[in-house]
């Protein structure tokens, strides 16, 4: 069986799905392995460190989809690329099936299986697939630093002869997989940090990792059974606004990451807020793409109010690439080795598999 991968539009997806090494590896499984010519070249990887492993390099793009029976990507291809597949292919990757749906439609109506990754449950046993988590983890970390290299001041506190510098207070507003890193990471550059979130649970989380957990006083636990926050009441909303204004009159920067799966991220840090934040703050909006957290937040600019810098990017993680291929990469073939029937020698989807059943896009 072959498994392809196709290079994609570099403006907005520097990441690859294919690593050399997980290359090998599926090589070992008893893949044929197949990827477009400069397929890595820009994150370091030239043709030989593939082809070195076994993988073969083919230029026509045609070709290469055509003869994949597993095409592995990170998003949706363009038509163009897509119109090459037929049926019983198998395409894996973030295919994002709530915004794309009439596209994939019909290509499903075509007989392809399409698998999207942002599907997989949050099980034990997806825990190395989970791309939600890799992916978010590498997001917290560079938000921080994308934050923190904006902020005209040091960060922690320093004591010289010429006076003190006082440790810079940081906010992050979510505390799942990218807040936590992002909490971790802020720590570590010597931040004194806060955190919020509607989840009670992960207010030890955030004290394990020495941050302060900003408690909503009287608010009730706004957690589903399957770990991920619901929507917040109206008393809520205006408990947290109260806390948070006050909060923010004394922070420096705040990273939001506050998500609501299937839904608009919630606005949090709103226009009142931010006039009452110092000169000089920063917003980083890491969820700028699902409608941002805070006011303001544009899509790949830096907008300036009241002295506040506030943020958000597109594909964060295009400043990562190397980093979020290499688990990308891994967590795919986690995903595929359980697809993979071992003893036959062949690919066997079986949706009574939760991890196959929910990922699969009917
Ligand atoms: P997410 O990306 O959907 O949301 C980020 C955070 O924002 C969450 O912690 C959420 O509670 C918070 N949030 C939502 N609305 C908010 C509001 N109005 N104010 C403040 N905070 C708000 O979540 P993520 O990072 O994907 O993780 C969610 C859960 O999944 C966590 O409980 C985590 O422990 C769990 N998880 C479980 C895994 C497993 O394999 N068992 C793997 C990874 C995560």
């Amino acid at each position: 069986m072959k498994i392809g991968s196709v290079f994609e539009d570099q403006i907005f997806e520097k990441r690859i799905s294919i690593t050399p090494d997980i290359a090998k590896k599926y090589i070992n499984l008893g893949f044929e392995v197949q990827i477009s010519e400069n397929y890595g070249d820009h994150l370091g990887f030239v043709s030989s460190d593939f082809t070195d492993q076994g993988v073969s390099v083919v230029s026509d793009t045609k070709t290469l989809i055509d003869s994949s029976d597993i095409l592995i990507q990170m998003g949706l291809l363009d038509d163009d690329k897509l119109k090459f597949l037929k049926s019983d292919q198998i395409y894996i990757g973030v295919l994002n099936p709530h915004n794309n749906k009439e596209k994939l439609e019909s290509y499903i109506n075509k007989k392809i299986n399409f698998f999207s990754l942002d599907l997989l449950p949050r099980i034990t046993r997806a825990q190395s697939m989970d791309i939600l988590s890799s992916q978010a983890n590498l997001a917290g970390y560079k938000a921080v630093i994308e934050s923190f290299s904006i902020f005209e001041k040091a960060i922690p506190m320093m004591m010289t002869a010429a006076g003190t510098i006082p440790a810079a207070k940081v906010l992050v507003v979510g505390a799942g997989v990218a807040g936590l890193q992002a909490i971790a990471t802020a720590k570590r550059m010597g931040a004194i940090v806060y955190a919020t979130d509607v989840r009670m649970a992960s207010k030890e989380q955030v004290e394990s990792l020495g941050g302060k957990f900003l408690t909503v006083e009287g608010s009730e636990n706004l957690e589903t059974e399957g770990g991920y926050a619901k929507e917040a009441s109206e008393d809520f909303k205006k408990k947290q606004e109260e806390l948070l204004e006050e909060t923010l009159k004394n922070i420096d920067i705040v990273v939001c990451t506050a998500l609501i799966p299937g839904k608009k991220a919630p606005l949090i840090i709103k226009e009142n807020m931010i006039k009452g934040m110092k000169n000089g703050s920063v917003i980083y909006d890491l969820a700028a793409t699902q409608g941002g957290n805070s006011a303001f937040t544009e899509i790949d600019k830096i907008i300036l109010k009241n002295g506040v810098k506030i943020l958000g990017e597109k594909n964060i993680l295009n400043k990562l690439p190397s980093s979020s291929s290499n688990l990308y990469a891994k967590n795919v073939f986690n995903f595929v080795s359980n697809l993979y029937d071992k003893d036959n020698k062949k690919i066997k989807i079986n949706l009574e598999d939760e991890i196959i059943g929910k990922t699969i896009i009917k």
